[in-house]
């Protein structure tokens, strides 16, 4: 008998979609959902008892804007119950010393704070509006709070050259933790690819910045670096493997095994209103089309990395073919890489800097 997967360690409750913010890399889904269409507290305290049981040791409240949500004290408090360990993910915009004092009270143990550059007039311009004071001031009220900090910062061709002030700054604020993440490209971040895909040079350069700093590093904040997967013709090894380690449930109670999976069409993603999340992890058909090997083709099939990055990214591979069940085209082996490199190429002489964002809010459009 088949002993089924192994338990996810992680959670990551999207309570909201609504958000201050418009980022052109939003990793939500083109479709956002309505806040009437909202799980409500008590589904969401079901959600975290459910995911404990399950084996869940770790949960990220994501959004959107989490802090939107009024009962969010509420629903940290249910995931403390549950005995998860509970991030708070955020653009910092309404976080108050207050507020973070009952989060904390509540059940927050760490806080991710996004930034989206390291000077204000580029920071504003990716977040389409006035935010980096907040984020600032955000900063100086996690640090009080004397929780665990991140930064999370999504690099690209208008930040990637001042990774180093990034670096600085995130020290400066008394980051723990730098999450370096390159644009994944898929949803609002493939809609703006060719505003936002760096050229080669300049992740080469990111790259030295990061290695240096790792090697100087004398109490400063740590960096995790995302790796980027269009110029180095190897692909990632997207969420650790589909339904292997994580499972994302949406504003709606939509449970899938990426928070991208959104758009693949024909997946049917189970919805926690409608069934447990025990089976929706073992036994729903969305969590097992991609699980382990046995649904590879082509060269993945093969290959002696099938184990190591799992044919890279579904949701990537869907984007860019139609195919969710394709290798990954950010693969060097892929029938489909010259989708990536033509791309890559194009980046490289591209008029990136003539290319208006679409930011995540219809009808706006603003120059680069
Ligand atoms: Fe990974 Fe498939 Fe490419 Fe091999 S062929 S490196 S398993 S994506
Ligand atoms: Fe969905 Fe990679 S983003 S599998």
């Amino acid at each position: 008998m088949n002993a089924g997967p192994e338990a996810p360690w992680a959670l990551l409750a999207e309570v909201t979609h609504a958000c201050p913010l418009h980022c052109p890399y939003c990793s939500n889904p083109l479709e956002l959902v309505r806040r009437g269409a909202e799980l409500s507290t008590a589904e969401w305290a079901r959600v975290f008892e459910e995911a404990a049981e399950l084996g869940v040791v770790q949960a990220h409240l994501s959004g959107g804007e989490p802090l939107l949500r009024r009962d969010l004290e509420e629903i940290a408090a249910a995931a403390r119950r549950a005995g998860v360990y509970t991030q708070l993910v955020t653009s910092g915009l309404g976080l108050t010393a207050a507020r973070l004092d009952a989060l904390a009270g509540a059940g927050i143990d760490s806080v991710q704070l996004s930034l989206q550059d390291a000077r204000r007039a580029g920071s504003d311009l990716i977040a389409g509006r006035d935010s980096y004071t907040a984020k600032e001031r955000a900063a100086e009220v996690i640090r009080a709070a004397g929780l665990p900090f991140g930064l999370n910062v999504v690099l690209h061709r208008h930040n990637l050259d001042r990774l180093r002030e990034i670096i600085e700054l995130g020290a400066r604020w008394g980051a723990d933790r730098i999450e370096l993440a390159n644009t994944q490209f898929y949803g609002w971040a493939l809609r703006n690819r060719a505003a936002l895909l760096p050229t080669r040079d300049q992740l080469d350069r990111a790259k030295a910045t990061v290695a240096a700093w790792r090697e100087r590093r004398d109490g400063g904040p740590e960096l995790v670096w995302v790796m980027p997967d269009y110029h180095e013709g190897v692909p990632k090894p997207c969420m650790g493997g589909w339904g292997a380690r994580s499972i994302t449930v949406g504003p709606d109670g939509t449970a899938l095994p990426c928070p991208a999976a959104y758009a693949i069409p024909d997946l049917e993603p189970p919805n926690v209103r409608d069934r447990p999340l025990a089976w929706i992890w073992t036994e729903s058909a969305a969590f097992n089309a991609y699980r382990g090997t046995g649904w590879m083709t082509g060269p993945c099939r093969e290959c002696p990395r099938r184990e190591t990055d799992f044919g890279g990214c579904r949701c990537q591979a869907y984007a860019l073919t139609g195919d969710a069940a394709r290798t990954d085209p950010a693969c060097s082996l892929s029938p489909d890489h010259h989708l990536i490199r033509q791309a890559a190429e194009a980046a490289e002489t591209g008029p990136a800097r003539e290319t208006a964002f679409v930011y995540r809010r219809p009808g706006r459009r603003s120059r680069p």
